[in-house]
Formats: C-alpha cells, sequence, structure tokens
C-alpha cells in the first residue's frame, strides 16, 4: 500500500475532502459508502462548506454506510445514521431517497441484512470511505481466525468497545455488537480511500507494513482493493 503522509489532521482532512469533491464532479452520480468516527469530523465539516460554496453537488449522490450498532435508532445520539445526519447529511443537498443505510434497531435484523447486502450486490460501488480501529479493524469486522465475507452481525472486541467509549455516557452502554458490511463488500469498491489519524494508529500502520494478510488484521485485506489511496497524519505515520 501506497501512504500519503500529511504533516497533521487538519491536512489529512483538507486531501480527503478534496478527493471526493473530485470524485463526485466527475461522476455526479457516485455511490458511496460514508464512515463515522472522530477521524472523519473535519472531513465532513470541509464537504459541508464545500457544497454551501458550490464545489461539490450531492443531488445525485448515492449514500451508504457501512455500520451500525446493533439496536440503535437513527435518533440514538452515538449511532451511526444519528451522527451523518447530523455532520453531513441534514447540511447537504442530499435527496433523501437517495440516502440507504443501515437500520441498527430493525424488527428483524436477519431480513435488514438481507435487504441490505442485495443493495450493496447491485451497487457500482464508486467509493468506500473508512477509518481504521486501533486493533486494524475495518468496518466493525474485528481481528478474528476467520472474517466475514458478506454483510453480518458482528460482536464487537473488547478494545472496539474501550476505544469507542467516548460516544457514549457510560462504557456499560457501548453495544455489545454492530452490523457490517464483509470483507468481500469492502473489496468490491472500485476505490477505498483509508483515512488515519494520530499516535493511538502507529502501531497498527506498522503491524500492516508487511507483505501479508491476516484475519488477526483484517485491514491488512486493503492489500488486495482494486485500488487504495491511504491519508494518515504525521502521528499515524511515525512508526513506518
Ligand atoms: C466507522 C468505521 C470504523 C472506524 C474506526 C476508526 O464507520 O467503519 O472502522 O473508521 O473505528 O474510528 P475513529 O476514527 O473514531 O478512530
Amino acid at each position: 500500500m501506497d501512504y500519503i503522509i500529511t504533516d497533521n489532521y487538519e491536512t489529512m482532512s483538507e486531501l480527503a475532502a478534496s478527493y471526493v469533491i473530485d470524485l463526485v464532479n466527475m461522476k455526479p452520480d457516485a455511490t458511496i459508502y460514508f464512515p463515522t468516527g472522530g477521524s472523519t469530523e473535519l472531513m465532513y465539516e470541509l464537504l459541508v462548506k464545500a457544497n454551501r460554496d458550490g464545489r461539490i453537488d450531492f443531488s445525485q449522490v448515492k449514500a451508504r454506510n457501512l455500520d451500525e450498532y446493533f439496536g440503535l435508532s437513527s435518533e440514538h445520539e452515538a449511532s451511526y445514521r444519528y451522527f451523518l445526519n447530523k455532520r453531513l447529511f441534514e447540511h447537504c443537498n442530499f435527496r433523501s431517497c437517495n440516502i440507504k443505510t443501515i437500520k441498527g434497531n430493525a424488527l428483524n435484523i436477519e431480513a435488514e441484512i438481507a435487504e441490505y447486502q442485495e443493495m450493496i450486490n447491485n451497487d457500482e460501488i464508486d467509493l468506500i470511505i473508512d477509518g481504521i480501529g486501533e486493533n486494524g479493524h475495518i468496518g466493525f469486522n474485528e481481528p478474528s481466525n476467520s472474517l466475514n465475507l458478506y454483510t453480518h452481525l458482528e460482536k464487537l472486541s473488547a478494545s472496539t468497545i474501550a476505544a469507542n467509549a467516548r460516544f457514549f455516557d457510560r462504557i456499560s452502554d457501548v453495544p455489545e455488537c454492530a452490523i457490517t458490511m464483509g470483507i468481500a463488500d469492502i473489496l468490491k469498491a472500485n476505490i477505498i480511500m483509508i483515512i488515519s489519524s494520530g499516535i493511538k494508529k502507529s502501531d497498527v500502520w506498522l503491524e500492516l507494513n508487511n507483505k501479508t494478510v491476516s484475519t488477526m488484521l483484517p485491514a491488512s485485506f486493503l492489500k488486495l482493493a482494486k485500488k487504495i489511496t491511504v491519508i494518515l497524519d504525521k502521528e499515524s505515520a511515525m512508526k513506518l
């Protein structure tokens, strides 16, 4: 994997936002899978600003997400749909009929997963944007002896629950499971863009820097992507 190393979080976010702006200007009806998480916050702010300034038009973009906490509704402040509503969707000219995200509180979760999978199968995915977990997860595909290829319910690892507790009042409020796209779903994208910021991610990039893939390091499967752009800030890249 080739890395673009930027001076700081601000430059990482500017580069990531420009990448999305260029892609949508080239293909106005692009299908994009959007992530959540601390790494993405400024990128979204910059995309909202670009939309207001007329530098990106989301009216034809098909927007999806990669993952969602099991059991949380879109009104729950820690749900991924809520995050995307507040940081991106509500401030831009997306058309609601073009937005489809995973319903974490669906009454029939099996049916929800099957429906989401069918959409993924039918999508030509132009771009998936994602961050990376401190333990090397992508989406919510956690390190394990085997990885799921397709959309599924995943049990979250203790380290992910600890890392994400900052978005909840108490660590005990973090759901134990999440629904996530699988590894094959992610690799289906024509382009994957990974952004990573901060020293907490530096060990994972060191581990990823060898020439193997391992289910114990799900992000290593990104080496099989059709096209990948990795944007790191200096702190994330410090052990490379
Ligand atoms: C979120 C997602 C996760 C995050 C990862 C990093 O939709 O897919 O893989 O990208 O957990 O999160 P932050 O940016 O909060 O460190």
